[in-house]
């Protein structure tokens, strides 16, 4: 860390090592330091404040002296004050406001994790985002704020993030849908959550993963994220029953013996395996993906109508990833009183020679009131000569 240290008062500035009546200007090396450090070098040098540059985090947590964060150009603008200053540079500290609405949100917080799942490549991970940035919680009042031993304080409140913060805002919304629509299984209710996310932000452009600054895919936002009003109402959701769980355990390496025993199924399930496991990409899950796409596969999911209305008529549509064509079937889906569910099948069929590269996509499916979202990541891997392969009728 480099720092600077500037009058914040009128007082003299008294030994080498002293800060007293000064602000502490600190730039982090790269990389997400500790700002608690920072202002445990700025308090024991008795500053006023500390002014913590950043290139990445803008977390906030209890501070120990007053602390405020910035980013690299603004620490660069407050640097070249300091230097270009004709007269003594001041700081001048007021209460605080909010302003709402000045910067993009939602973004990925560079620290959220990210995926594929290497234990479930075929299931799209993370599958929301929810806000975990900076959220006022709870707090245990026999807990110092700054978890340092040095802290004596105590509080009901704290500043906390990450995804233990964007975990209960998930259940939350969870609760209100099931409050909603107590009959809902967790599988419709999740459906309901990730299909009916958003990946815009406030300026409309995509979602901003920070970290590496760029337009955010599945991996870094799963569907996207929530929008608790919208969940409430998702038009069509994909379910899942006890028998889908069993065979995803299977396919993921489970064997009989231990489903059974963590597994508390209703009386007639079915806990055996196949002998051979599977792919998850049949599993009726609200997102699609293939991890290992050599050559045409198709894929098959059910969605039942949960809206008001029962006489629904749904169109397909597809935006493909790159290199790979993407035919659904049937496009339209009818649904009825005497028809709640319908399935569709999705063949995909690699369309280039690539290795190990992600691409994105989307289906969606809409009754011109409900749109209905799903991810679909695909992963092409056809550099070994899969010609032949690529000729093969679909499954
Ligand atoms: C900070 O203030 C304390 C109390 O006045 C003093 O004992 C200490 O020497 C000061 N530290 C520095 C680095 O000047
Ligand atoms: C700490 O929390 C307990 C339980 O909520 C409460 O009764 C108590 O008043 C709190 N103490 C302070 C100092 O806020
Ligand atoms: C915390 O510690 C400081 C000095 O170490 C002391 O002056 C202060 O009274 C303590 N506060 C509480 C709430 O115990
Ligand atoms: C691509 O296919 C080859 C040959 O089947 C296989 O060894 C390799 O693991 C595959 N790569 C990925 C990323 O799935």
């Amino acid at each position: 860390m480099t720092c600077y240290s500037m009058v914040c008062t009128s007082s003299n500035w008294k030994e080498p090592k002293s800060a007293e009546g000064r602000v502490i200007l600190c730039f982090s090396a790269i990389g997400p330091y500790d700002i608690g450090d920072a202002e445990v070098a700025a308090k024991l040098a008795n500053a006023s404040a500390l002014i913590f540059v950043e290139p990445m985090s803008r977390e906030i947590g209890a501070d120990i002296i007053p602390s405020v964060h910035v980013n690299l150009e603004q620490g660069t603008r407050i640097l070249n004050y300091l230097t270009d200053s004709p007269t003594k540079p001041v700081v001048q500290i007021e209460a605080s406001k909010t302003i709402i609405g000045k910067s993009l949100a939602p973004r990925v917080a560079y620290f959220s994790s990210r995926g594929p799942s290497s234990l479930t490549p075929d299931i799209l991970k993370p599958d929301i985002s929810a806000p975990g940035m900076n959220i006022l919680a709870a707090w245990p009042n026999q807990t110092s704020p700054t978890l340092r031993r040095d802290d004596n304080r105590s509080v009901n409140w704290n500043f906390q993030s990450g995804t233990s913060m964007s975990c209960p805002h998930v259940s939350g919304v969870v609760a209100l849908i099931k409050s909603a629509h107590p009959n809902w299984s967790p599988a419709a209710i999740k459906s309901a959550i990730m299909t009916t996310a958003y990946t815009k932000d406030t300026s409309f452009d995509t979602i901003l993963a920070d970290g590496p600054m760029k337009a955010s895919d599945p991996f870094d936002l799963g569907a996207g994220h929530i929008d608790p009003i919208k969940a409430m109402d998702p038009g069509l959701v994909y379910d899942m029953k006890t028998r889908d769980y069993v065979q995803f355990l299977c396919n993921i390496g489970y064997t009989e013996e231990q489903i059974n025993m963590i597994v508390l199924c209703p009386s007639g399930t079915d806990t055996s395996c196949p002998r051979v496991p599977k792919s998850n990409a049949n599993v009726n899950y609200p997102s699609i993906t293939v991890s290992n796409l050599q050559f045409a596969v198709t894929i098959k999911r059910t969605m039942r109508n949960v809206g008001e209305n029962k006489n629904a008529i749904y169109f397909g549509t597809i935006s493909e990833p790159d290199g790979v064509e993407v035919v659904i079937w049937p496009r339209v889906l009818v649904f009825s009183w005497f028809k709640a569910e319908n399935t569709y099948y999705v063949t995909l069929k690699p369309q280039k020679k690539s290795q190990g590269r992600y691409d994105f996509g989307e289906i969606v499916w809409s009754d011109g009131f409900h749109r209905v979202r799903s991810p679909l990541v695909v992963c092409v891997n056809t550099t070994q000569d899969s010609n032949a392969s690529m000729n093969l009728s679909y499954m």
